[in-house]
């Protein structure tokens, strides 16, 4: 049995912000950010707009695409770290907006930046042993809650999003899931952390990070990871057509790049368009190039955020 991608969906608030709107309110410039971050812009949730609202309307594009009903889907899997409520989970609450009358199972998974692969891993294994046969497999974050916006060293650097992809489990096929591997290592918590939360604080506090460190991190383990892939399914960087890398800093990927020998044309970059959306970055980035990734061959997936937690997935489309 294998998890095949069907349906690619994506959703962003309507209100975009440039590095020069933001450089009017705070002490940056949009020169500072573009060259360190590679980011332009960034889209910010309105009041009506939330991770639920935006997820619904990813996995509602990703049906779409699939040519499939809600009633169909057995399993959402939503990665994120800025879900509506303490509970229930956001999951819960696509699944009553998708009005799904059939049994499925919703929940919610927390693994910061990392939340698609992790939840990717997830459904892949829940459709390997058939507890389900279509999954959504969501990553969505608001950030612009949970940011000090008086921060300049790291409100510039998220926006919100959703993404989503159908997961379908088909027998005798080529194509699918092929590997995911995730890790954690919560020796690392406090370089990316918030500065509280129900248990502690009771408010979900504010996002803090030593950025250098998450920086060479993230360089490290996007190398390792990727070289893993490769090893473990007798690859070389010449079999893949398509790396989705997690967009939080052009440079990172740009550094991956050289390390790995990797062309830049086989390297998708969104983070000027859409700043680091945490656990949508990866799901968005393919949602935006969904019209050409059908039959594209093997496509990369690179993950690593906050734990630290971190991975990497072979997928054929
Ligand atoms: O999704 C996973 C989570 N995030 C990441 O992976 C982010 C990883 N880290 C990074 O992308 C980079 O470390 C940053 C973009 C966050 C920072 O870049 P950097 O090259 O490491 O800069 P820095 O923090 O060392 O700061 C350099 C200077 C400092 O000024 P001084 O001390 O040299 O005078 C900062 O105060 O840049 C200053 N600075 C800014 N200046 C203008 C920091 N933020 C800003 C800003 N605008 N927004």
């Amino acid at each position: 049995m294998k998890s095949v991608v069907v349906g690619f969906g994506g959703a962003l608030p309507k209100r975009c912000v440039t590095n020069e709107e933001l450089s009017l309110q705070l002490d940056t410039s949009d020169e500072w950010i573009s060259s360190r971050t590679g980011i332009k812009q960034r889209f910010i949730a309105q009041e009506e707009e939330n991770t639920a609202t935006l997820s619904t309307k990813a996995a509602l594009d990703a049906l779409k695409f699939a040519e499939m009903h809600p009633d169909d889907i057995d399993l959402i899997v939503l990665g994120t770290t800025t879900g509506n409520y303490t509970f229930p989970a956001t999951a819960c609450l696509v699944q009553k907006e998708l009005g799904i009358n059939t049994p499925c199972i919703a929940f919610d998974v927390s693994a910061a930046c990392s939340g698609f692969l992790y939840a990717l891993d997830i459904a892949d294994s829940f459709i390997k042993s058939n507890k389900a046969n279509n999954a959504l497999v969501i990553g969505a974050d608001c950030f612009s809650k949970i940011l000090n916006w008086n921060d300049r060293a790291s409100c510039v650097l998220f926006g919100d999003g959703a993404g989503a992809i159908v997961l379908k489990g088909e027998k005798n096929t080529e194509k699918g899931v092929q590997y995911c591997k995730i890790h954690s290592d919560g020796k690392f918590s406090d370089y990316l952390i918030t500065t509280g939360g129900v248990s502690t604080t009771q408010q979900a506090g504010f996002v803090t990070m030593q950025g250098r460190e998450v920086f060479k991190f993230a360089v490290e383990k996007f190398r390792e990871s990727f070289e893993q892939l490769l090893s473990d399914n007798s690859l070389t960087i010449d079999d893949i057509d398509l790396v989705v890398p997690h967009q939080a800093n052009i440079r990172i990927i740009s550094m991956l790049a050289e390390v790995m020998k990797l062309p830049k044309d086989k390297l998708l970059i969104t983070i000027d368009k859409h700043s680091n959306t945490s656990a949508a970055t990866i799901p968005l980035a393919l949602n935006e190039v969904k019209n050409t990734l059908v039959g594209k061959g093997n496509v990369v997936l690179l993950a690593m955020g906050a734990g630290f937690t971190w991975g990497a997935a072979l997928i054929k489309i």
